[in-house]
């Protein structure tokens, strides 16, 4: 229980008030540091009487966690708020608006004047204070609005209602301060704060405790984790702190920026046994001249040059990126340096982008904006060069037998079940559904681009 007097006491006066069934449905869209906000908002509001459900219809109170990051992320959100305004029409219905889009003037301004059946609107920084805005909210019927410009200790202390009881998100930091020329996430998140090394390895080894086999340490750029009052400790530090936890099977983290990543820190990947053999660096793109425009402080050798390191040390590691099309200004000659740094490297995935503009960052105010034929045609290049990678890579595996980490049942075969390899490959293969949550050896006999099959290998 998180020890905020005046928050226990309104979540008590909340469960006095609320029928003994109310319940609470979230949607969250965006990256890993929303879905994680999202477990710890359902644990909040459990606390304040309102139950879990996965069916929306019969929620009392929905709420979404939104995210700025692209324009069609917020367009989506928009989408559902209109849905929501019929069906709030036929029912008693509170539903709050939180996350990224939140922290944003414009776009609150577009839910404030456009969608005025949303009763509670907070943002990434205070959600503690929930059940303080929805008791507010039952008391006066008026819309209630709170939005914090930085990250709040409070919220450190939330505990999560997690998604999967053998796998873990865990903040390290909180906010980003690169100010990347595109992104609006410094705006969204405030400035960077690291958590106390104390604070994680006490939640990481209680999380063990629970029957928690592998967590993944959260940050927007997990490189530059610095704790106030820990001089000199560094995210190489803290993972191989995290590493003596015993019973602690895997460690995976993410992002890192190329920018900060350590010579350590590929050591540790050699060295460290619960270190996943799978590394997230984001490249953006292949050109300098987009890499500076885009103020990420290095270049393609300076990538290259980990990627040679890191491969050198770890030859099986498999190796992810985000990389976004049709920055201002992007000539053909810089996609194709993109295109030429993505064969070299060969990724096993990629998270890849249209260029967004979002209004407030340098880039969305360049006048040389590429137009939208051209960004899907550069896209469309781009996939094509990293499909059949991928999959030259995965069909690599085939014959090897590969630890997975059962997550579940496959969405479209009820008879597989689906997990990770450590090198985070998706991999399916036979099996009944009381293996979920179990580390197993499996033999992989067939790949594509996205994923593996196999068989359960008897031991
Ligand atoms: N902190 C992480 C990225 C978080 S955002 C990092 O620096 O690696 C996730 C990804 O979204 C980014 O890596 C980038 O590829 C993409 N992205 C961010 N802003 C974008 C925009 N305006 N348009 C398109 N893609 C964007
Ligand atoms: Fe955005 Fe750059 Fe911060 Fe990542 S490091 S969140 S891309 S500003
Ligand atoms: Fe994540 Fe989207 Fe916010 S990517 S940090 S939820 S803007």
């Amino acid at each position: 229980m998180y020890s905020i007097n005046q928050e226990e006491q309104i979540i008590h006066i909340l469960k006095e008030s609320l029928a003994p069934d109310a319940s609470h449905h979230i949607m969250t869209y965006g990256c890993q540091m929303n879905e994680h906000d999202s477990e710890k908002i359902s644990w909040v509001l459990e606390q304040a009487g309102f139950k879990p459900t996965e069916d929306p219809d019969q929620a009392d109170l929905i709420l979404l966690n939104t995210c700025s990051i692209r324009h069609s992320a917020e367009d989506k959100v928009y989408g559902k708020l209109g849905e929501l305004k019929h069906q709030k029409r036929k029912r008693k219905l509170t539903i709050a608006v939180c996350g990224c889009m939140m922290q944003r003037k414009e776009s609150r301004d577009c839910v404030l004047k456009k969608f005025k059946h949303v009763d509670i609107i907070f943002g990434t920084n205070n959600i503690y204070k929930l059940p303080s805005l929805i008791l507010e909210h039952y008391e006066t019927g008026r819309p209630v609005l709170d939005i914090e410009e930085n990250f709040q200790t409070e919220d450190d202390a939330l505990l999560a209602n997690r998604y999967y009881p053998y796998k873990s998100f865990v903040n390290i930091m909180y906010g980003c301060n690169n100010f990347c020329s595109y992104c609006i996430v410094p705006y969204t998140r405030g400035r960077e704060v690291s958590r106390p090394s104390q604070d994680i390895l006490r939640e990481v080894k209680n999380l063990v405790k629970s029957g928690v086999a592998e967590i993944t340490l959260l940050g927007q750029n997990v490189n530059s984790y610095a704790p106030a009052l820990e001089d000199g400790y560094s995210f190489t530090n803290l993972i191989y702190d995290l590493a003596e936890i015993d019973g602690l099977k895997r460690i995976r983290f993410m992002t890192s920026h190329p920018k900060d990543i350590s010579k350590d820190l590929l050591i540790a990947f050699r060295d460290l046994d619960p270190l996943c053999n799978f590394l997230h660096l984001p490249v953006q793109a292949g050109s300098n001249f987009i890499l500076d425009k885009m103020n990420r402080h290095y270049h393609r050798e300076d990538y290259m040059r980990i990627i040679d390191q890191v491969k050198s040390l770890v030859p099986d590691i498999a190796l992810c990126t985000d990389i976004m099309v049709g920055f201002p200004e992007e000539s053909e000659r810089d996609f194709e340096d993109t295109l030429d740094l993505v064969r070299y490297v060969e990724y096993d995935s990629a998270f890849t982008f249209l260029y967004s503009p979002r209004e407030g960052t340098p880039a969305a105010k360049n006048p040389n904006q590429i137009p939208k034929e051209v960004k899907q045609a550069r896209f469309n290049r781009l996939t094509d060069t990293l499909y059949p990678i991928f999959e030259r890579k995965n069909k690599q595996l085939i014959g090897q037998t590969m630890d997975v980490l059962v997550e579940g049942v496959s969405k479209q075969d009820k008879t597989m079940l689906t997990g990770r390899t450590e090198s985070f490959k998706l991999t399916h293969f036979k099996g009944d559904k009381n293996l979920i949550g179990k580390i197993l050896p499996i033999r992989i006999h067939s790949a594509n681009s996205f994923n593996l099959e196999g068989e359960l290998v008897d031991k």
